[in-house]
């Protein structure tokens, strides 16, 4: 008798034992890294910061298309750092989530991180900037806009009106954030499409940080240091639109006395176009949600997906956005 309780009793530990072992690898075997296997794709997303008009855009893209997609977003704004993205991208591998998505804040830097992501087998993906490691197995995908191609169209947008220009024509162009993809290549595009015209030359160029702020303070610094400016290259709409009041305040004409070149095309600054105070816009379009879902879905699953999805964007004259500002959708 005591034998047979002592066999039932064992039985029972036994398949106690069974059950919560199965459970466990349930719990933890949900393709990616996964925390639960609910069927839901949970995504951890670091976003640069808000530095512009841009960024609201695209984070609101984000959020909308996570909430259509049925994708459980974890959302952290790392204000500027990268430090706090490789902070947040941690946490993100430590709950375990599906799949990583970030916003690069610079370029270099991201090799250690990323390969923590790798090893816990979270897939990442890059969205709107990319990164510069070699090691290429570090991410499944960068989804985003062409910014070399952004400075070359606006370059030969320049070149063309200057075309019959017989002296100098002094342009001085406003960065993106230092290190930033965006701050570097439009910058290459830029440089590289002037180079036709001898004429054009650049004669300062300084970060603004991509804020308006920031874009204000430095195109003061411009007019007091340099008398005669043509040409204003700004790397986005905000630090064009900050320059505008530094421009306005020195007594000059946007858009007449000094020609004004950004880059996203987001509402202020074709509304700026529109009105005449900027003379033409290269666009980057921040409406990456829903695209970026897609991805996210095709890598949990283990589909193959491109390594490369270039954004498609155009450009605008000031007659182009007076067209489009209408059915502007940011
Ligand atoms: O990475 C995209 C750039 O970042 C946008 O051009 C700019 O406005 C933003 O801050």
């Amino acid at each position: 008798m005591r034998k047979l309780r002592t066999q039932r009793a064992i039985a029972v530990l036994a398949s106690v034992l069974l059950v919560g072992g199965v459970a466990a690898c349930g719990n933890s075997d949900t393709g990616g890294g996964g925390s639960k296997d609910d069927g839901k794709i949970t995504m951890g997303f670091s976003q640069v910061g808000a530095e512009s008009g841009w960024r609201t855009a695209n984070t609101t893209s984000i959020k909308e298309s996570a909430a259509a997609a049925g994708v459980e977003l974890k959302f952290d704004d790392a204000q500027q750092k990268q430090e706090n993205q490789i902070k947040a991208i941690r946490n993100y591998i430590q709950q375990k989530v599906d799949v990583i998505a970030f916003s690069p804040v610079v370029e270099s830097g991201w090799d250690t991180v990323l390969k923590e992501a790798k090893d816990a087998g979270i897939p990442v993906i890059l969205t709107d900037r990319s990164v510069d490691s070699a090691d290429k197995s570090l991410y499944k995908t960068f989804l985003g806009s062409d910014f070399v191609k952004e400075g070359r169209l606006a370059g030969e947008w320049l070149v063309e009106q200057k075309k019959t220009a017989s002296g100098p024509v002094n342009i001085v162009e406003l960065q993106g954030n230092t290190g930033a993809a965006p701050a570097n290549d439009r910058k290459k595009g830029f440089g590289e499409a002037i180079a036709a015209n001898p004429n054009l030359k650049i004669i300062a160029s300084q970060p603004g940080d991509f804020t308006r702020a920031g874009g204000k303070q430095v195109m003061e610094q411009f007019l007091k240091a340099n008398p005669k400016i043509d040409v204003l290259f700004a790397h986005n709409d905000d630090m064009g639109l900050g320059a505008l009041e530094a421009i306005t305040a020195a007594g000059k004409v946007p858009g007449k006395d000094i020609t004004i070149i950004t880059v996203d095309a987001v509402k202020d600054g074709m509304q700026a176009l529109a009105d005449g105070k900027f003379n033409f816009i290269a666009e980057c379009s921040p409406l990456l949600g829903p695209q970026l879902m897609d991805l996210a879905k095709k890598v949990h699953a283990g589909e193959e997906v491109p390594p490369r999805i270039e954004t498609e964007e155009t450009t605008f004259t000031q007659e182009q956005a007076k067209e489009a500002l209408p059915n502007r959708k940011y």
